[in-house]
């Protein structure tokens, strides 16, 4: 799945940039605070207005304080998937639950450094786990590949059975960069420079799908292979 992020698009033209992505699987929104990230974006009025405009699912991506007060207005609004920081969370299994109850997806999302092995078990609660590869606050970073040891981590619950989230990766992916975290076991890749950085968006969509499922399925044939 690939989730372009309107963080890179012109925020004076927002429904002509959900357009410009048709086929994209989830639209990806980032919401910042200027306090849990150094940055200000947009809140619920705007997500409201957007949902409006398109009918790609939105995935909103909370990089804020306080979202035990402030997630569920994004789920109540119509959210596809609405994701949370653990480092913000005080309550982060009444969220998940307040959140699944008002109709949206729960995601659980883990900054660069913040290690994933203490949240296994919150996971059980989660549907979607955010897995950040640039410090979040900015489009347009450096990947950083360290972080898909996370990535395979989540990947081997999943596949075991332990877990049941699908894993998403945000930060810095591009044609080349899409191809490891592809193998590393992710199912959905946010991108936002890569798409509204490109001059045809739905065709820099259609080429990062390419490579991951390619990359995704050289990994699998790997496996078949290992496995026989
Ligand atoms: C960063 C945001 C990302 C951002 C990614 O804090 O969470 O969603 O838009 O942008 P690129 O793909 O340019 O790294
Ligand atoms: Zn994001």
């Amino acid at each position: 799945m690939i989730a372009p992020s309107i963080l890179s698009a012109d925020f004076a033209r927002l429904a002509e940039a959900t357009d410009a992505v048709r086929g994209a699987d989830w639209l990806h929104v980032d919401v910042m605070d200027a306090h849990f990230v150094p940055n200000l974006t947009i809140g619920l009025p705007v997500v409201e207005d957007l949902l409006k405009a398109t009918d790609i699912p939105v995935d909103c991506h909370l990089m804020i304080d306080d979202p035990d007060r402030w997630a569920i207005g994004y789920a109540e609004a119509g959210a596809h998937n609405v994701t949370v920081h653990v480092e913000a969370a005080r309550e982060p299994v009444k969220i998940a639950k307040d959140l699944r109850a008002a109709g949206a997806k729960a995601g659980l999302s883990v900054k660069p450094k913040t290690p994933l092995e203490p949240y296994v078990e919150l996971l059980r609660h989660f549907d979607t786990l955010l897995v950040m590869s640039v410090e979040p606050g900015f489009g347009g970073q450096k990947f950083m590949p360290d972080v898909l040891d996370k990535v395979r981590l989540a990947r081997a619950k999943v596949d075991a059975g332990e877990l049941s989230v699908l894993v998403e990766i945000d930060g810095g992916i591009n044609t080349e960069t899409i191809e490891q975290a592809a193998e590393a076991g992710v199912d959905c890749f946010v991108a936002g420079s890569a798409v509204y950085g490109a001059d045809d968006p739905a065709r820099a969509v259609a080429a990062l799908r390419e490579v991951a499922a390619r990359a995704r399925g050289k990994t699998q044939e790997r496996i078949r292979g290992e496995a026989t």
